[in-house]
């Protein structure tokens, strides 16, 4: 995608237009603020505390302090939301609780939604919303074939998300079944991209759920890899996918972000190959059942709008060096090199 540096937006696509993204200080959306900042869109970003430091790196943004505007709002305080859309041509609704605690996880997600969409219909100014679902919206379903591709037309099954107590995947299906109805309810111009795990680096401080996955790899902290697969994206990828559903006039429905369906002996691999001095786990937990099979994943819709994936490779790579600039993992001192008598 093209960008403008700093504050030259003379040319950039979204030059004299306003979006709202809420969960502005979140992983994923920190990287859509700066996207559309780089692409010359005045932000309004919303996040539930301001003022507190974890969401200081928004600010710093290139373009940031010409066109950043920090809104407070929780997802279930209404008003908040309908301040925060007010006026504005787009919004990118990524707030979200991300965690398997039914309580915390499914009343936010689904009412949030749901004020989303309300907010956008009342200011009569929103041309679409685009709104940040999950991959576990989409595949948990025990009675998928195994050839099967999963694609836009897949949902989880929600009485196995309950039976599996994922309330996570449960939580934000139901949310998005309530933003399909909604949006349909009040004619607003909804669009759902659904990502995979997301890697890459980080702009917030905090490390987030999705890059813990890859954390405790490195860290010592799981000895073994599980007998699974998952889907997996490049943040960067992520966030020009919302970029591009909003900016495409024919854009419609949901759309799958995804690179590469990886087992995970194959991320251990990967991570192993470019990091040998962190403890990289290399015995699985399961030694009994047959190697799961990654599943087949479309994401030719997003393609077809352009966008070319990083391979999932990389965006493990990324992460890992995010965490060694941070300082959440320390740089492994470079072998010394062999003293003359020994060499
Ligand atoms: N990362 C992934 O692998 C992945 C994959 C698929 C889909 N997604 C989706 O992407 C979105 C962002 O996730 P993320 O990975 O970027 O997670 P994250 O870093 O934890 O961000 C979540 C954001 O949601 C906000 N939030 C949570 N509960 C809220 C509430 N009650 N009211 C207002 N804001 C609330 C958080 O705000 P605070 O900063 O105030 O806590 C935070 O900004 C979510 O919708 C998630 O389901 C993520």
């Amino acid at each position: 995608m093209t960008v403008v540096g700093g504050d030259d937006a003379a040319a950039a696509p979204g030059r004299g237009q306003t979006v709202c993204v809420t969960g502005a200080g979140g992983y994923v959306g920190s990287w859509i603020v700066k996207l559309l900042l780089e692409r010359g869109y005045a932000v309004r970003g919303t996040v539930r505390n301001p003022d507190d430091a974890k969401n200081a790196h928004l600010r710093a943004l290139p373009g940031a302090a010409e066109r950043l505007a920090l809104c407070k709002a929780d997802l279930l305080d209404y008003d908040a939301l309908r301040a925060a859309v007010a006026g504005c041509h787009g919004v990118f609704h990524t707030a979200s609780p991300v965690t398997d605690d039914p309580e915390e996880m499914v009343e936010p997600a689904v009412t949030g939604t749901r004020y989303v969409i309300d907010a956008a219909a009342e200011a009569g100014t929103v041309r679409r919303v685009v709104l940040t679902s999950s991959i576990g919206a989409v595949a948990m379903d025990p009675n998928r074939a195994p050839d099967a591709v999963v694609d836009e037309s897949c949902w989880s099954d929600l009485e196995f998300c309950k039976k599996t107590k994922n309330w996570y995947c449960y939580g934000k299906a139901v949310a998005e079944q309530a933003s399909w109805e909604a949006a349909a309810a009040r004619g607003v111009d909804l669009v759902v991209v659904n990502p995979v795990l997301v890697q890459g680096p980080a702009l917030q401080p905090t490390v987030n759920a999705s890059l813990m996955h890859v954390l405790k790899y490195l860290n010592g902290s799981a000895k073994t890899y599980a007998n699974a697969v998952q889907a997996y994206v490049h943040v960067r990828d992520a966030a020009d996918a919302h970029v591009r559903v909003f900016e495409a006039p024919h854009a419609a429905g949901r759309y799958i972000c995804a690179d590469a369906v990886l087992h995970r002996e194959d991320v251990v691999r990967t991570l192993r190959k470019f990091f040998p001095d962190y403890p990289v786990p290399e015995r699985c937990s399961d030694e009994v059942n047959p190697r799961k099979q990654p599943y087949k994943i479309s994401n030719q819709k997003l393609r077809d709008l352009g966008l070319e994936f990083t391979p999932a490779a990389q965006a493990l790579y990324d992460t890992v060096i995010c965490f060694q600039e941070k300082g959440i993992i320390p740089i492994p001192a470079p072998t010394p090199s062999p003293e003359p008598d020994q060499a």
